[in-house]
């Protein structure tokens, strides 16, 4: 048997950022991970994409090579390399934390770790027992109930992330963040990309106008959407689905990938720690990521709460910091997202469609990047910040942006919402020039 201050299972990023801060801090922690350290982030997840974001814009940027100059430029395009240097970047991410977890206070185990109650973990044939255990277990693929089973093979973003080929065409379903990220980075790779989204916008979540303007970019560059259109089966002949109208149309694609969102990752063991949990909602937890069982606390995609992250890793150093008494200014209802398409688009705060539900009155201020000269000079004219404060220049409400650079906009944004700025106060602040951070600026000025 072994007794330990704090136990953690999974070592994601919500799961090894807590093991950092609670070791530092003094406590002993013990933590689990059945597969690689780093989570769906770093091994199926934002990483990997943002790795072969990054070779689908400098792809993107040759399309337009005559623009700086270098005409009739030729290259063969090597998709084995995008996927080795993904490999490379997660290989040398992975040793970053496995640094991390080196810390003396900190106990790597590689086993699969099961609850026997809510006070004692089993892994490998080992009893481990502390007064305080972190779930940070993350969430899975959710897949589309049919009619009939899918009668080809299908893939989930992390099958599309080790593929050893490029697929000449891809059927998406769902224009969700992981949806919309794929078809943005096949599309430049130069697969026909199609995707099929049930909604009759992309990216429900974002500010529809910004969703909007960010379809039409990418539809530009040749990814075709087929939206309100609910899929019916999935077969060789390909994805089956009734559009608008009700008429059934089919898409033929070589490939399938299905993105209809995530789900938390519980198991059955849950039940011996006696909290409240289900597989739709995940692990009900209060504001301090308490379960309903006092001492077992659940972080990351498996709360549900935001499958996010950076979410999941703020909820972890919260949680450290309540197990050890400490106080702390973790605002997490800011809670700003990137969604890392070509252009980039990014949120924080509320979007306009939500302050008219809800009846509050507020200022709506825009800014282009074709106005900006940094944007300009990069040839990155297409994009826009949307900017929303309490009315007479107040508190900013919310922020939401496509366009390059969008997300590093939008977290200036996040940061000043968290010290409740208003825009008369954003108006003062000496920006540099040039810079895309301008378009900021210009918003509250506007
Ligand atoms: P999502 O919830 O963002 O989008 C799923 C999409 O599938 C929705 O637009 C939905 O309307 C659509 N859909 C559902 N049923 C459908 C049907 N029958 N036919 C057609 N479309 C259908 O889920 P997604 O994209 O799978 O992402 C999962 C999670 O991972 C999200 O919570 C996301 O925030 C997170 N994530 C975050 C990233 C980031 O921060 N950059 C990157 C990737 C994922």
């Amino acid at each position: 048997m072994v007794n330990t201050d704090l136990i953690i299972i999974g070592a994601g990023p919500g799961g090894y950022r807590a093991a950092g801060h609670a070791a530092q801090h003094g406590l002993k922690v013990v933590i689990f991970e059945s597969a690689q350290v780093g989570g769906t982030c770093l091994n199926e997840g934002c990483i990997p994409t943002k790795s072969m974001a990054r070779n689908a814009e400098i792809v993107q940027t040759l399309k337009e090579s005559d623009l700086f100059g270098l005409d009739n430029l030729s290259y063969n395009f090597n998709f084995q390399q995008v996927i080795a240097r993904k490999n490379e970047v997660l290989m040398q991410l992975r040793s970053g934390i496995d640094t991390l977890l080196s810390h003396p206070n900190v106990t790597l185990v590689k086993a699969d770790a099961q609850f026997k109650d809510a006070k004692t973990i089993v892994a490998a044939g080992e009893e481990y027992t502390a007064d305080n255990i972190i779930v940070a277990t993350g969430s899975v693929s959710k897949s589309l109930r049919l009619k009939e089973p899918a009668s080809r093979p299908v893939l989930d973003s992390a099958d599309l992330l080790s593929i050893d080929h490029l697929p000449k065409s891809l059927c998406i379903i769902g224009a969700g963040v992981i949806g919309m990220e794929f078809a943005s980075i096949f599309s430049a790779f130069g697969t026909e990309v199609t995707v099929v989204e049930f909604l009759k916008e992309c990216l429900p979540a974002l500010d529809s106008d910004i969703a909007k303007r960010l379809r039409k970019v990418l539809e530009k560059r040749g990814v075709k959407f087929c939206l309100q259109c609910g899929v019916t089966a999935i077969t060789s002949d390909g994805v089956t689905f009734a559009d608008k109208k009700g008429k059934e149309q089919t898409v033929q694609a070589e490939e399938v990938l299905m993105a209809v969102g995530r789900a938390p990752r519980v198991f059955d063991h849950f039940q011996n720690a006696g909290f409240e949990y289900d597989a739709r909602t995940g692990i009900k937890v209060d504001e301090n990521f308490e379960t309903t069982v006092k001492g077992v606390y659940a972080i990351g995609d498996v709360n549900s709460r935001m499958m996010l992250a950076h979410a999941a890793e703020m909820q972890g150093i919260h949680v450290v910091n309540h197990i050890l008494g400490h106080d702390d200014g973790i605002d997490l209802s800011i809670m700003p997202a990137a969604i890392f398409t070509n252009p980039e688009a990014a949120c924080v705060g509320k979007t306009e469609d939500q302050l008219k539900a809800e009846g509050v009155e507020y200022e709506c201020r825009k800014a282009f990047h074709r106005a900006n000269g940094k944007a300009l000079a990069m040839n990155e004219a297409e994009g826009m910040l949307k900017l929303l404060s309490e009315p007479g220049a107040g508190r900013i409400l919310g922020c939401h942006a496509f366009g390059a650079h969008s997300a590093d906009l939008v977290q200036e944004a996040s940061s000043l919402m968290c010290r409740q700025t208003t825009v008369a106060q954003l108006r003062d602040m000496v920006h540099i020039h040039p810079t895309l951070s301008e378009i900021l600026l210009t918003a509250a000025e506007s």
